[in-house]
């Protein structure tokens, strides 16, 4: 048996493992967004992160990065193509449109899905991370922009952040139509200007500078286009809203064909996390793959990993709490031999506690007090209770918070308000 070769502990190459104070800092990331969509009206929905393949090779879809290198397909048992979600757009439009007869419109939604892509694990790329994912559907009006717009403020806000750390970058697919047009370049030439655009956070700007040239496009034409009418009226909008830090950057374009106008990133000013937060836009076409009638969308989705490396670096998570508030250490067992009525005693006391809403966990008393208290400490419980043959006997327990050392003696009626 020993000679036998260990598994390895890691997981696989570009996921993570959430110990439970990561997943507390998880679990708080998902209350908050739902919290602040909430309160813009937006109920939640899921899926299952198996979609057939077919979902993501739509017509338009032939140039993109994610379809082609990223995602995670296989053939099931059933010889069908079976690809893990990279995003949950395609499935929200899936969803939308099967019920479009019965559902009501504008319809406001969003959901956390966990989304898989095959890419380089890297800060802020991981190849599974959850992604916040809120879309309003059913209208083409520029309020339903300004509107998600909005709210990805308002969700920043939420964690504790304020202007002076991010700012929204919108762009236009107009803009670009209007710039091919202009150097009337073929369809074809127009999909790979777009892939360059879309590239360009991750080039040298000489570089950039020079594969725009073979499109007889110059950087200053990328740089100071007019600013589009749409976006004039969304920034309007936005400022009366009392929403400043956002501007129009005409290389904001986005990866997904599906895009068809306004087009936004939001970005960490800190140069430390230099990738985008969220990223969205108006895509009208989407749900005609499922059919005819028209459902205008727009929405946005906002990945947890840089979410947390851009509240991280502003000190903005919150110190891991864990679920038990108090922990019950049994006295007497110095020898091992703890007798079965101070065990008994002990988890009857934490149920009595229990039912009055405090989360108690117990120790079985197999070690020395002062280890069972150490232990406590360690998982960051704020308080310990002795309980012994005495304590069980006199209904008088010793309570010492952790945090100050302080003892004090409590009956155990009173134990209940002495932990609130
Ligand atoms: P996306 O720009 O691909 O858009 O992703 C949105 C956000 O997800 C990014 O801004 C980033 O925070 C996060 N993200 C993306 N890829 C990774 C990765 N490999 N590792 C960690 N985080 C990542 C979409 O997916 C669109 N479907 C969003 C959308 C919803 N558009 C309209 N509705």
């Amino acid at each position: 048996m020993s000679e036998t070769k260990k598994l390895s502990t890691e997981a696989y190459k570009g996921v993570r493992d959430f110990y439970p104070e990561d997943e507390a800092i998880q679990q708080y990331l998902f209350s908050t967004m739902s919290r602040a969509v909430e309160r813009f009206g937006y109920a939640r929905y899921d899926a299952s992160v198996l979609e057939p393949s077919e979902l993501y090779k739509s017509k338009g879809a032939e140039n993109e990065e994610l379809v082609n290198e990223q995602t995670y397909t296989f053939i099931d048992r059933g010889d069908r193509e079976v690809t893990l979600r990279p995003e949950m757009t395609p499935t929200v439009a899936r969803m939308v449109a099967a019920r479009r007869r019965e559902l009501s419109f504008p319809l406001r939604w969003y959901s956390i899905p966990n989304v898989f892509r095959y890419e380089r694990p890297q800060r802020g790329r991981l190849r599974e991370h959850w992604q916040l994912n809120v879309d309003l559907f059913g209208s083409s009006s520029i309020e339903a922009d300004v509107e998600v717009i909005a709210l990805a403020h308002a969700i920043l806000k939420e964690f504790g952040a304020t202007e002076k750390d991010f700012e929204i970058r919108i762009g236009s697919r107009t803009f670009l139509n209007e710039l091919t047009a202009r150097h009337r370049l073929s369809e074809d030439a127009a999909k790979s200007l777009h892939t360059l655009l879309d590239r360009r956070a991750k080039m040298m700007i000489g570089e950039f500078e020079v594969a725009l040239k073979e499109y007889g496009i110059s950087l200053g034409e990328i740089n100071a286009g007019d600013v589009p009418n749409d976006v004039r009226m969304i920034l309007d909008h936005l400022a009366q809203l009392g929403i400043t830090n956002v501007r129009f950057d005409p290389s904001i374009i986005r990866g997904f064909s599906y895009y068809t106008g306004v087009v936004f990133e939001v970005f960490d000013i800190d140069p430390q996390n230099n990738r985008s937060l969220f990223g969205g836009g108006r895509y009208d076409n989407l749900l005609s793959l499922f059919s005819d009638d028209l459902v205008p969308a727009v929405g946005f989705g906002m990945g947890d990993v840089t979410l947390r490396d851009f509240l991280e670096v502003r000190g903005l998570l919150p110190a891991y709490t864990p679920p038990a508030k108090a922990y019950l250490a049994i006295a007497g067992s110095d020898n091992g031999s703890i007798s079965d009525s101070i065990a008994l005693g002990a988890m009857q006391l934490a149920d009595e506690l229990r039912a009055t809403g405090i989360n108690v966990a117990i120790d079985f008393g197999d070690r020395k007090l002062g280890d069972q208290i150490k232990a406590a400490d360690k998982q960051h419980i704020p308080f310990v209770i002795v309980v012994g043959a005495n304590e069980l006997a006199s209904g008088t327990f010793t309570v010492k918070e952790l945090a100050t050392g302080e003892e004090r003696t409590m009956s155990r009626g009173d134990l209940i308000e002495g932990l609130k």
